[in-house]
């Protein structure tokens, strides 16, 4: 695992969604509520520019028929194309866990700069 460094902790303020380019790969850094996470700018569904999606809860259903309950965590990531949605955390669909992921990496802010590890 290699250590790329991609810019500064100001270059990523909080509600920020940045494309940075990891060697040579598109990869999307998001800040929320000051947490960092890196994930691979490419939908495992149909190849969607997947970072380009909203950053948001999601909907789950209850126990009763045609109830919804708005759950603000864990955030996701919803594509643009076809709206499958990530856990921000590992890259995991919502929909098939087990087996439809998006890569994510290892994101640190080291003495002010935010690094990722590919
Ligand atoms: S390409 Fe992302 S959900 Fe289809």
């Amino acid at each position: 695992m290699q250590r790329h460094v991609v810019g500064d902790r100001a270059d990523f303020p909080p509600g920020s969604s940045t494309l940075v380019d990891v060697n040579g790969r598109s990869v999307g850094v998001f800040n929320v509520d000051g947490a960092l996470y890196a994930l691979r700018n490419v939908c495992p569904h149909h190849g969607a520019p997947l970072c380009l999606g909203t950053v948001t809860g999601r909907m789950a259903l209850t126990t009763a028929p045609h109830r919804y309950e708005y759950q603000a965590e864990p955030k996701v990531l919803r594509c643009p194309w076809h709206g499958y949605e990530f856990d921000l955390r590992d890259g995991r669909s919502m929909l098939k866990p087990e087996s439809l992921r998006v890569r994510s990496y290892r994101i640190e802010i080291e003495r002010g700069e935010v690094v990722v590890y590919a």
